[in-house]
């Protein structure tokens, strides 16, 4: 009994252990994947979050070889590259003995190319004059004992760890227990908790998927982890203090450990349909709400850095609020920032000119060279604005305040179409004035916030297929560079206009490019790079011609991860957490596809296979009961009719369209569907299952 019981008692400490929650955070019940499956193989995070180097690379040619707990270090100069295999980040600990004096220096960096002597930048400043560098341990006689990187000096995101000694009297160093408490994600017991899931036919296709879901739990951070400002002039600082609450969602894991909310614009669906944590968006959205400006301006991003004067940011918060009312359904956080979101809302509605077009005069936005005045990528986020706006007003029981956003997004759009499509060129322009220019975000912007008819649709598509090069779509904006940011809108552009092959190509040449790099995490997503796929993002943009700054897991980027769910496999919420769905598959070349996604209403799970090929395909949809969803199941080779069995009934359905898309249409409610579709010549017995 007595020792069985001390097992006990062992075991469960044991357990404490292996799955914790970040130093003093408290836990908030992510203990598991809410659907397990084979698929967990893909995630790139580990269960724990105490991890070890899984390899260690050879001086000469930086090769892997296999780490086996001890590095030995001998003589002034040795070093040693330890490679954890994926993105990471926290705080690094090891253990030594040392049998003279001398410095252990210790050096990080996400990509294999600044592996080094010297971290990869990130401390705001140009790397060259004021470089990160590294931290030095010194031992002034011979010892033994242990070593933990300052909390302040945690390095956010990183891949490789590079140790090195320096001694003048030819000491010899052995290192063991090398740790790495992983900091993100600091709410979570188990790092692989997530509450959705994708897997389908293309293996690429699925380790995208999880390397944008990996990458946004390296962007869900404690709060007192932001970078801090000012700038440290040497060395590096992470003691900001970015909101508050338990976790927050910043741009990237090593930098800028800021809440930008243009980035949430990607980063907030491709984080709900596979983390299922909004938490982090909660305190995100409320930090800029709580440093409002006086005038009703909202920050360009949120503390310590209040970046100001970004018209394009402040109405990406906007955004960003109906996108986490709808996801989560928490009027309450509306309801509290209601009279501050009002008021962001007439500051930028008070710059819309005669014209009907909004005049930009906080010119701040992502990396695009240009903007102000009449920009066109800023009308499109006005009408997105507006057009949200009056659903959150109907929220509030604010029917005249709706009715009011309704009418002026109405004007707008007409304004928009008179004034900056170019049907010449089958795109929109840069702005009123401006001939060459038709940029990838404002076209991108117009088709996924329904700015376009399904005309305007079909040549924007093929009109951005114009930029693309061998490894992304390269963007006029920002020119001889490679967004993967602007294309995560680029994608979900193709995927409503209904070209699912080109939006699949896009994702593969971009995304699959960077995530086979061999110089890459080869886990999450990157920030940017150039059109010659260097990492030199923006360097003649504010990056100091330093591609070290670069980040390598940047939330922004994640656009497949949403985008697969909500168009290849096809689910999408478009009602409070989930109250109204759809479920609108593309099959592109794939021949299965199945995923899922959960809400505070339950879990929401949908599966297609077309392995009967031309002949038909099946669709299973299980979604809680008391909601109601929208079908619009793939035309079968064009045709209008098609032999559906729908739950097991035999009927023949018609083509419709739901949106500017054409399949075949039903509503149905919560519980579980299934269809089982057949071209009209086929003997229906032939499709059913077996
Ligand atoms: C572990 O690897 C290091 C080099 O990485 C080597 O020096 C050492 O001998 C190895 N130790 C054992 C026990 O294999
Ligand atoms: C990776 O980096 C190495 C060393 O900097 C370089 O020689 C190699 O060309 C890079 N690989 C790619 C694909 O860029
Ligand atoms: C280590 O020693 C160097 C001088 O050799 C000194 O500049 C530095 O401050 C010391 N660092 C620590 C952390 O004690
Ligand atoms: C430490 O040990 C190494 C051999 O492992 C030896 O070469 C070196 O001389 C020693 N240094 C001192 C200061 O004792
Ligand atoms: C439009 O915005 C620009 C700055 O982008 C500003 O200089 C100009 O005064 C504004 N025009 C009007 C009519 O408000
Ligand atoms: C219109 O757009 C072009 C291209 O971005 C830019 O060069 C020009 O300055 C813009 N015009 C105005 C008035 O802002
Ligand atoms: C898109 O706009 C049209 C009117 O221009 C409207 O009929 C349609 O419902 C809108 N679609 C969505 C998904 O909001
Ligand atoms: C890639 O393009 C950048 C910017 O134009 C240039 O500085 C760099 O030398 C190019 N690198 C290669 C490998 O072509
Ligand atoms: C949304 O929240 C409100 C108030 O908390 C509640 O009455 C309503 O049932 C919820 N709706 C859904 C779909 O969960
Ligand atoms: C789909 O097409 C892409 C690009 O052409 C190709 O790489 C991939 O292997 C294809 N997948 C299947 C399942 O055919
Ligand atoms: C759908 O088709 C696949 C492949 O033929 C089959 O394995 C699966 O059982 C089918 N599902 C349903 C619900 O018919
Ligand atoms: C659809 O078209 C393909 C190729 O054109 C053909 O092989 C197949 O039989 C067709 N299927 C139906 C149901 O018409």
């Amino acid at each position: 009994m007595w020792s069985s019981g001390v097992f006990a008692l062992l075991l469960a400490v044991w357990t404490v252990k292996a799955d914790s929650c970040w130093r003093d955070t408290a836990c908030d019940g992510h203990s598991g994947p809410a659907f397990p499956g084979t698929w967990d193989t893909y995630m790139y995070a580990p269960r724990s979050r105490d991890v070890e180097p899984r390899f260690i690379l050879t001086l000469d040619n930086l090769s892997s070889t296999s780490y086996n707990g001890t590095v030995y270090l001998d003589g002034n100069g040795a070093q040693a590259v330890l490679d954890f295999g994926r993105e990471v980040g926290g705080i690094t600990s090891l253990s030594y003995a040392i049998n003279g004096t001398g410095q252990l220096g210790l050096a990080w960096s996400e990509s294999k190319n600044y592996i080094g002597k010297m971290s990869d930048s990130s401390n705001g400043l140009n790397g060259y004059d004021h470089p990160d560098g590294h931290l030095i341990v010194n031992f002034t006689s011979s010892s033994s004992g242990f070593y933990e990187v300052p909390l302040e000096q945690m390095r956010g995101g990183f891949r490789y760890l590079t140790l090195f000694l320096l001694t003048t009297d030819d000491a010899a160093i052995e290192i063991n227990d090398i740790n790495l408490e992983i900091s993100f994600q600091p709410t979570w017991a188990n790092l692989q908790a997530y509450q959705g899931y994708f897997y389908s036919s293309d293996d690429m296709l699925n380790k995208i998927w999880y390397s944008g879901a990996y990458t946004l739990q390296t962007n869900s951070v404690p709060v007192n982890t932001g970078r801090r400002v000012p700038f440290v002039t040497s060395g590096w600082a992470n003691d900001g203090i970015l909101g508050n609450g338990s976790t927050i969602i910043v741009d990237g894991a090593k930098r800028d450990r800021a809440v930008w909310p243009g980035d949430m614009g990607i980063a907030v669906p491709a984080a709900f349909y596979s983390l299922g944590e909004l938490d982090s968006v909660k305190n995100a959205l409320q930090v800029m709400y709580d440093f409002q400006n006086s005038d009703g301006s909202l920050p360009e991003a949120g503390p310590p850095l209040l970046q100001q004067g970004s018209d394009t940011y402040h109405m990406w918060t906007m955004i960003g609020t109906w996108t986490y009312v709808l996801y989560s359904n928490d009027t309450g956080f509306l309801s509290n920032n209601w009279g501050r979101y009002t008021a962001a809302m007439n500051i930028v509605y008070g710059k819309v000119l005669d014209s009907g077009l909004l005049n930009v005069t906080g010119t701040r936005d992502w990396a695009r060279w240009q903007q102000g005045w009449n920009n066109s990528e800023a009308n499109m986020l006005l009408y997105k604005t507006l057009s949200t706006g009056a659903e959150l007003a109907n929220l509030m029981n604010e029917a005249e305040l709706s009715s009011s956003y309704e009418n002026r997004a109405r004007k707008l759009k007409t304004a928009i179409n008179k004034h900056l499509w170019d049907l010449d060129h089958g795109a929109f322009k840069d702005n009123a004035t401006e001939t060459m220019l038709h940029p990838q975000d404002a076209n991108s912007l117009a088709i996924l916030f329904n700015v376009t008819d399904s005309e305007q649709d079909q040549a924007i598509s093929e009109q951005l297929t114009g930029n693309w090069n061998a490894i992304g779509a390269v963007s006029p904006e920002l020119p001889g560079q490679i967004s993967p940011f602007i294309s995560s809108f680029e994608i979900q552009a193709h995927f409503l206009a209904g070209q699912a092959p080109r939006a699949l190509d896009l994702i593969r040449r971009s995304w699959g490019w960077y995530l086979n790099h061999e110089n890459g995490t080869q886990s999450t997503v990157i920030e940017g790079y150039l059109a010659n796929g260097t990492f030199g993002y923006r360097w003649n943009r504010g990056y100091y011609n330093d591609p070290s700054y670069t980040s390598h897991a940047h939330g922004w980027s994640a656009g497949p991860t949403s985008a697969l769910t909500n168009f290849v496999l096809g689910l999408t919420v478009t009602g409070l957490a989930g109250s109204e769905w759809t479920l609108m598959p593309q099959f592109g070349n794939l021949t299965f596809a199945e995923g899922g996604f959960s809400t505070s209403l339950g879990k929401f799970q949908a599966a297609w296979n077309t392995a009967q090929g031309n002949d038909g395909y099946n669709v299973t949809v299980s979604t809680p009961e008391g909601t109601s969803g929208t079908v619009l199941l793939p035309l079968l080779n064009n045709t209008t009719e098609a032999r559906v069995m729908f739950d097991g009934e035999a009927s023949t359905w018609t083509a419709g369209t739901v949106g500017k898309l054409r399949g075949y249409v039903k509503g149905v409610g919560g519980g579980n569907h299934t269809f089982i579709v057949c071209s009209p010549w086929k003997r229906l017995r032939k499709c059913s299952p077996k």
